[in-house]
């Protein structure tokens, strides 16, 4: 009897050409194609995927878990990795992972592959989600170990074996989208000194095609989730959608970065992700008014680890889900609307407002109607600055 293997499978030459290499090696290949909002045509895809040898085809419709029960935890924790990258393809791999793991269950598959290389992050996050749910199942990673090392080796067995190539943009560049943005990595953006081309980007305009004039949004939060655009409700992925498309148009959400790769080495990524971009400049200033400065201060320590940890590929894990109680604690008075000025590629947050705001005027007003009491400084500085007292006397003081 043939070996059954789950295949996360994209339409793209490696995986066409990893069908053909898994099905000369006497497996039975069942492709998975992961919808999370790149805008495949599944139909198309499915065909290829049968055509080109496998057995069976899943289309996995994450889209709405992957927006509402990933991207928006993310946004919770404002989520960046290295301080810039919003995570777009880091959190789609364990989802992805998690599909292929039910997938291998109902066909009583004993094998994942994938077509991951050995230098990235997408293997580990792929892997080790894999291992999180069932350690039983073994995996292949046919591009870690296989003869095709070139391009054009790959191109040859491709077309020797009736698989179609194309050669596209795509092609140059490693591109991977998801709802929450887009990836683009390889090309001549692998020299860190060359400025991007104009044309890799998809999502967001040039800031000399953009408006001339700012355009003003009000998005409404219900706790810590984006619930309404300018007093409309949306549904999670549409309002992502929105964004995307207002913020793209004015060139917000343009990222490029050096950023450390988990295995080790130093990659020039760039991202497009203006929905993210807004959304966690809006979220931020909602929770600056809402939440005390202790939590403040100790959910950003919290963001840092809570990114790395989805760049890790660490989702499915005891320590992200502690997190997540923590963040979810907090969101429960991150309630309110925050108005932001979209223009020439900034995202600016403007104004905010919360029936939960800790503002209180009476005590910030430099005007009429002052409660502050500044009587009592005297006395706070007095013991606030009492272990310092005299600390420096003796020190000799740089002018
Ligand atoms: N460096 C980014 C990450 O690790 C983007 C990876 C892009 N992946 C890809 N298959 N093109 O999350």
């Amino acid at each position: 009897m043939k070996k059954k293997v789950v295949l996360a499978y994209s339409g793209g030459l490696d995986t066409s050409v990893i069908i053909k290499w898994l099905a000369q090696r006497d497996y039975e290949i069942i492709a998975y194609c992961a919808d999370v909002g790149q805008g495949d045509d599944f139909d198309l895809v499915k065909k290829k995927a049968i055509k080109t040898g496998a057995k069976k085809v899943y289309v996995g419709n994450l889209q709405k878990e992957f927006v509402e029960d990933v991207c928006f935890k993310a946004l919770k924790a404002n989520a960046l990795y290295e301080d810039k990258y919003p995570l777009a393809t880091a959190m789609t791999r364990p989802i992805i992972a998690k599909g292929m793991v039910e997938v291998a269950h109902k066909e009583g598959a004993k094998y994942i592959a994938h077509g991951c290389t050995g230098k990235g992050n997408d293997q580990v996050r792929l892997e080790v989600t894999a291992r999180c749910l069932d350690s039983k199942l073994d995996i292949i990673a046919p591009v870690r170990e296989w003869e095709l090392t070139t391009r054009e080796s790959e191109i040859d067995y491709a077309k020797k074996h009736g698989i179609p190539v194309e050669v596209t943009k795509k092609k140059i560049y490693s591109i991977d989208r998801s709802l929450w943005g887009i990836s683009i990595e390889g090309g001549k953006l692998e020299d860190p000194q060359v400025e991007p081309p104009q044309d890799i980007y998809q999502m967001t305009k040039s800031i000399d095609k953009t408006p001339n004039k700012p355009e003003y949004i009000e998005i409404a939060f219900d706790k810590g989730i984006p619930v309404a655009i300018g007093g409309k409700k949306y549904s999670p992925i549409e309002l992502v959608k929105k964004l995307h498309k207002i913020g793209g148009d004015h060139g917000i959400g343009r990222i490029d970065m050096i950023e450390d790769r988990l295995v080790g080495i130093k990659s020039r990524e760039i991202y497009e992700a203006p929905a993210a971009t807004i959304l966690i400049e809006a979220h931020k200033a909602l929770e600056y008014l809402t939440l005390d400065r202790a939590s403040l201060k100790f959910k950003a320590q919290v963001a840092i680890d809570y990114a790395r940890l989805i760049y890790d590929g660490l989702w499915y894990t005891p320590l992200k889900h502690a997190l997540d109680a923590f963040i979810d604690k907090t969101q429960e008075k991150v309630t309110g609307i925050v108005r932001v000025k979209l223009y020439k590629g900034h995202a600016t947050v403007v104004g905010r407002k919360s029936e939960n705001s800790l503002y209180k005027e009476e005590l910030a007003t430099y005007s009429e109607g002052d409660k502050f009491d500044q009587s009592l400084s005297k006395g706070f500085i007095e013991l606030f600055g009492l272990p310092y007292r005299d600390s420096m006397k003796n020190e000799k003081r740089k002018k």
